[in-house]
This record gives C-alpha cells, structure tokens and sequence, in this order.
C-alpha cells in the first residue's frame, strides 16, 4: 500500500486526531449532543502553515475514532475564527431554536486584526439547528465588543445554581476575565482574575474533591496547563491557590473540556492541541492529544488536577503482554517483541539503579534516582516514589508520547521523531538493578481503520 493513502502516510498518528490535510491548532466548540462528541479546531483550510483561520469539524461515538465533516465557521468581515467554545442551548434560552432540539451554539472570538479590513478583536455567536451539521453567525455579531488588546478565546459553562451563562475570556498579558448571561447574547461584567505567567484560552469547571460532590472546587485555567482553584458563588472567582501545573511537558497546549456530558456518564473530558510537533514531508501539520478525564485528588502537598488518559483507549487494545514481575540489570535488559502503537503500564521500583530508561523507538525515557527526575527529550518532571514505586502509564503513537504518573498526577505530553531501533521497545536498568511489576503492554490498532 502506498504510503500516501490518507490516513496511512509515514506520520500519520494512529490514535490521535489529525485533519485529512492542512494546519490545525487549538480544540473548540467541544460539546457532546445526541451520542456525538463534537471537535471543531483551529484550522487553515488551504496550507499546512498556520494562517486563514477557520473552524475544522469532526465527530466520534467514543473519543477515538473521529470523522471529520465540512468545515464549520469561515472568515467574514469581522475576521478570521479564532478560539471558542460550544453549549446546547437546552432551555434555548437564546430564543435560537428552531424545531423541536435545542440549538447548539457557539462563542468565538472574530479575530478583527485579520479582517479585510482591520477591526479590534471580538466575540462573536454561530448557532445550528441540525445538530452541529450547519452553521448561522448571529445577525448582530459581534455579542461582545473589543475590551482590550487582542481579547479572545470564550469558553462557555451553564451556572445552574444562578441560572446564568458564564464566559472566561482571556484579555491581554496573564489577565483573564469572566462574564455572566442569561442568554448567550448579552453579557454582563462579573470579575477579573490574573494567572501569572499563564496566557490564552481559559476554560472554567467545578469539580469534586476525591470524588466528593460535598466538597468542590472550580478551576480557571490557561493555555498551557497553568490553573486556579478555587470558589465560585454566581459573581466572583475566588482563587485560593497560587497557579498550579497540570502540564509537565512541552507539548500541550490550549486544552478544552468538553461541554453538556451527560450526568449519568459524569466525567470532565478534555483535549489539547499537541503544539510544536514535526510532521516533515506530510500533506497533514499537527495533532491533538489522546482525551484525558479530570478530576482533583488530595496529595500530599495538597488539592490537585489529575488527568489520565479516557478509559475508551482500550477500545483500540488489540495483543497484550503480560509479566508479574521484570527484574533488570545493567546486564539483562527486557525488550519484548511488540508493535509501534503502545498502551504500556507498569510500576517502577528503581531499587538501587542511578538511572533507569524505556527506550521508545530509539528515544530514552529516563528516571534519574538522584534527581527523582522523569524526562523524555527536553521535557522532565520531579516526580515522587511512593512504597518505592512509581505507577507509569504511557501512550505511544507514531510521533508522539504521552506520559502519566500516579494516576495522572503528573502528566507530561511529548512530540517526537521515532530513530532507527532495533526494537520498538525495552527496558534498562544503569549502575544497579530496577523492577518492573505487573506490566501490562497492549498493543493499539489505529483508530483509523
Ligand atoms: C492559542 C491561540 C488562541 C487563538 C488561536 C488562533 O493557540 O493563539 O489564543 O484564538 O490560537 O489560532
């Protein structure tokens, strides 16, 4: 088979979405309506270089295979489509309805500085009454007008408890602000927040505390995994932590959680553009991250946001490898035969090695003892050794590698380039002995056949 045949080319991520052709970035509009998971993206209809930004659009039953449709939202004369995010209108509060379904409606920012002719940024609405197939722009776009700098990025939550709509919107520096409404078309000041170092694409969600739903937080957060946590009553966002880091590697960015799950599944789902990936000769630029759920644990050094990686990968598990137990030496590394398309997990024990590695298709994953440093290419995390292991689980795809640790305490999203190796996948242990146990490999079929 040639290796052009879409969705087969040399590159080509095997789990992970990627447009048929042409540039993609940033997830938007995330909402599931009517058994459909729908991702829009940030996307250049006509060259694999950022540029003309429109919204792409495809659906999945399940989170793993995707089908993308036509393209959603093109530019007009207020601008080009940037970032944004999509609700059912349930109660069509919007007064958009059309029919007998609820409209799904969009918020995005009408990027004004790539207008024709030049206008300061806005945010604008797009409804469908023919569940995200086709799209309107409001008549009397844009429902925000210009706050300041190049404010962008609405991402939009139902506030049950006040019967209101909210809108996180990022404005300019680390400066982020929320609005309220009661009908997606007005929208009224409600407080302004800073995420120091933090920029872009804010998105804002409670959640429970170990599974408590006594006991919440809500989370502001930003475009590369910066976040707050904090209270939210109806009026203002009180932050009660310092900005925290969700994100350990360097390859995720602009992550967006998905809108109107249904209760009885519960979870918050989130997706991130991989940034910075490297796809040479490719008629494909860029990807997104496998979808990960939320949620916040008690740690040690107190409430955090864990993600681990949606349970529906095994939807993709096709021959698995099971050992008990591994013991490693300097002289006696394990390299099993598998394939290229990995779900891996295991426990560490690095015992008395300084350094222990998994090497992926030619590239070292490491753990230093000395450091209790995990790192992959040029991205690392501290990481702690709890009963003297470290629970791993990581995804590898053609060109990428996701990594999590303690149950997603620490997650790391990475971009790479396989080398020439003699085998896909082995374990090494330097200067002492590790082990691993119970380690499960699955090897992936692609989510594209
Ligand atoms: C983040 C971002 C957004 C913007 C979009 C433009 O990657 O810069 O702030 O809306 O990308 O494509």
């Amino acid at each position: 088979m040639s290796d052009q045949v879409l969705y087969r080319e040399t590159h080509r991520p095997q789990f992970h979405f990627s447009a048929q052709k042409n540039w993609i970035n940033d997830p938007n509009g995330l909402v599931y309506y009517e058994g459909e998971y729908h991702l829009f993206f940030q996307h250049n209809p006509e060259s694999v270089v950022w540029n003309n930004m429109t919204w792409g659009h495809a659906v999945s039953a399940d989170l793993v295979h995707w089908k993308q449709l036509e393209h959603a939202l093109l530019p007009d004369e207020l601008g080009t489509i940037f970032s944004g995010s999509a609700v059912v209108d349930w109660h069509n509060t919007s007064g958009l309805q059309e029919g007998d379904e609820p409209p799904l409606v969009a918020l995005y920012t009408s990027a004004g500085a790539h207008a024709p002719d030049p206008v300061p940024f806005t945010q604008s609405l797009a409804y469908s009454n023919d569940r995200g197939r086709t799209w309107t722009k409001y008549a009397d776009n844009p429902v925000l007008g210009h706050i300041e700098g190049a404010n962008r990025d609405p991402k939009i939550v139902w506030h049950d408890a006040t019967d209101q709509w909210l809108m996180a919107l990022y404005l300019d520096g680390s400066r982020y602000v929320l609005y309220g409404s009661p009908n997606l078309l007005q929208w009224n000041h409600l407080c302004d927040l800073d995420l120091p170092g933090v920029s872009e694409c804010p998105d804002l969600f409670e959640l429970p505390v170990d599974g408590n739903p006594a006991d919440t937080r809500w989370v502001y957060w930003g475009a590369s995994g910066g976040y707050l946590l904090g209270h939210f009553e109806g009026a203002v966002y009180v932050p009660e932590t310092e900005v925290l880091h969700a994100e350990q590697g360097h390859n995720g960015y602009a992550a967006q959680t998905w809108s109107d799950v249904p209760t009885d599944d519960g979870r918050r789902l989130q997706i991130s553009w991989m940034r910075g990936g490297k796809y040479p000769a490719m008629p494909f630029n860029q990807q997104m991250s496998f979808p990960v759920e939320l949620t916040l644990r008690s740690t040690p050094k107190g409430i955090r946001l864990c993600r681990t990686p949606v349970r529906e990968i095994e939807l993709l598990h096709g021959k698995a490898y099971y050992e008990a137990e591994v013991a490693l030496t300097p002289d006696a590394p394990f390299a099993p035969d598998v394939g290229e398309l990995l779900d891996l997990r295991f426990d560490l024990l690095p015992e008395d090695a300084e350094v222990f590695t998994v090497r992926i298709r030619g590239i070292d994953l490491r753990y230093e003892a000395a450091k209790r440093r995990l790192s992959f290419l040029d991205a690392s995390a501290e990481i702690e050794i709890c009963e003297g292991r470290i629970p791993l689980h990581i995804l590898v795809d053609r060109t990428s590698l996701e990594l999590f640790a303690h149950d997603g305490e620490i997650s790391m999203s990475c971009c790479f380039l396989p080398e020439a190796a003699e085998h896909v996948l082995s374990f090494h242990a330097h200067g002492g002995s590790a082990r691993l146990d119970d380690l499960r490999v699955h090897e992936l079929d692609s989510a594209w056949s």
